[in-house]
């Protein structure tokens, strides 16, 4: 397929600026070192609001070709909602992308469907890519409805979204019962959960979305799994927690991709 694959690497809530910038150097020595293709494979990190201009400034003046994003976004574009951060301000900081519907944000925030809607179009209306993040838990798994259940989610968030607009979107496969438990996904179900999801883009906008739109697996990635995972035709990269907090070990599962 045509599709560039990508190592995202979320930090969620670790590193300050100065462990942020102490990172990002030594991330982009490694890659420089081994003679990285960005062409061949996107690479993004996602800090903390608080790291993000300390990235922008090192990606800018080392002209490096990593990508970063933010974790979350406000769905709304200004005004007196302590503690939020604009799509805007995202996007001043030379953001590319924004995290939208991760698991954890749904269950400690809460964020409901049409709270991740409103963030997709806040974010794609500043020229930002959302990374859909959809995902069973244990229980959805166990009743075996673990594909409809991601399938589900995405076309709850999507619907209303033009063909233009969905070709804009990445998508993460994250089963919640993966996150941070080093219970990684068989790459067989990885495969079958980034398929069906195609396949409902496919029927919900047209084939040209379906073949443009990039699923990534998340969940315990790690570089014992991550050849056998990105060898699936439907998975187009990671987005990596745990893993994403060692430099060696995010270099090498670049690598890998
Ligand atoms: O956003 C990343 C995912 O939640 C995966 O986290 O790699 O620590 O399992 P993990």
């Amino acid at each position: 397929n045509a599709r560039i694959p990508m190592v995202a690497g979320n930090w969620k809530m670790n590193f300050d600026h100065i462990e942020a910038t102490a990172f990002v150097q030594k991330f982009a020595w490694n890659l420089k070192n081994a003679h990285f293709n960005f062409r061949r494979c996107e690479v993004a990190l996602f800090p903390s609001f608080t790291s993000l201009r300390s990235v922008q400034v090192l990606v800018q003046s080392d002209k490096l070709k990593i990508h970063y994003g933010a974790q979350a976004i406000s769905v709304t574009s200004q005004g007196a909602f302590t503690g939020d951060v604009s799509a805007d301000m995202l996007a001043a900081l030379g953001c590319s992308y924004v995290i939208v519907g991760h698991s954890e944000r749904r269950k400690y925030h809460p964020e409901d469907d049409a709270d991740i809607v409103d963030q997709v179009r806040a974010a794609l209306a500043d020229g930002m890519q959302p990374i859909l993040c959809v995902g069973e838990s244990f229980e959805e798994r166990r009743q075996g409805i673990e594909l409809d259940f991601a399938v589900g989610q995405v076309r709850d968030v999507t619907r209303d979204l033009s063909d233009e607009e969905a070709s804009r979107l990445i998508v993460a496969y994250e089963p919640v019962w993966a996150i941070g438990t080093g219970m990684v996904a068989t790459p067989q179900s990885a495969q079958d959960a980034a398929h069906a999801i195609r396949e409902d883009l496919k029927a919900t906008f047209n084939d040209q979305v379906a073949q443009t739109v990039r699923i990534l697996y998340g969940g315990s990635v790690t570089s014992k799994n991550a050849v056998e995972l990105i060898g699936q035709e439907d998975v187009d990269g990671f987005l990596i927690g745990g893993a994403a907090l060692h430099v060696d070990e995010l270099t090498t599962i670049c690598k890998q991709v």
